[in-house]
């Protein structure tokens, strides 16, 4: 199974503000439908939320929650259990929030990130990771636009 990571983020890692995406890019919705349609997306309670619990159509969607019940959507608890339930997708996607980034981080093996080159104003952030490239990521595709890039990178070294 490939653990793939799909975020946007700000030049300080800012990811969200106030449970919303702080930025309005349809450029970068569409490529977020395009790059997990089909596939299996994990979330956050709070990404579910944000949703209006509704779960993304053409994509499996799993809701990490340690207490909620949905009837829409496949639940876990932990990350644990999301990593047995999913073990026969070949390509799982985790899409936020930064508690479910914080989470799958050391064992997801690509980054798919959209840089957006203004600042924001924020209350949630991306991991740290720009300071690991070359060690532990390797840059394997870029897409330069005017106002943001996206940028996947592979894993070359395990935690
Ligand atoms: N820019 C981007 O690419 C991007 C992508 C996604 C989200 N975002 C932004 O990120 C923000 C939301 O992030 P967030 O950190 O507040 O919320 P989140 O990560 O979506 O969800 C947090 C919730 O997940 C559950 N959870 C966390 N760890 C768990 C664990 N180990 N086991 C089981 N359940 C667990 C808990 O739910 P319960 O409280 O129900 O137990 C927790 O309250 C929003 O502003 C959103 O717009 C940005």
């Amino acid at each position: 199974m490939t653990i793939s990571m799909i975020a946007a983020h700000d030049p300080n890692l800012v990811i969200g503000r106030k449970g919303s995406l702080p930025w309005h890019i349809p450029e970068d919705l569409a490529h977020f439908k395009n790059r997990t349609r089909g596939h299996c997306v994990v979330m956050g309670r709070g990404v579910f939320d944000e949703l209006s619990e509704k779960p993304l159509p053409g994509r499996r969607n799993i809701i990490l929650t340690r207490s909620r019940n949905y009837e829409n959507v496949e639940v876990c608890r932990n990350k644990e259990q999301v990593l047995k339930l999913l073990r026969d997708e070949e390509k799982i996607y985790i899409i936020g929030g930064a508690e479910i980034y914080r989470l799958f981080y050391p064992s997801c093996d690509r980054l798919e990130m959209t840089h957006i080159h203004q600042i924001y104003q924020g209350d949630t952030f991306f991991p740290e990771y720009r300071h690991e490239i070359g060690t532990v990521w390797k840059e394997v595709a870029r897409e330069e636009q005017e106002d943001f890039a996206f940028v996947d990178y592979e894993r070359i070294r395990k935690p």
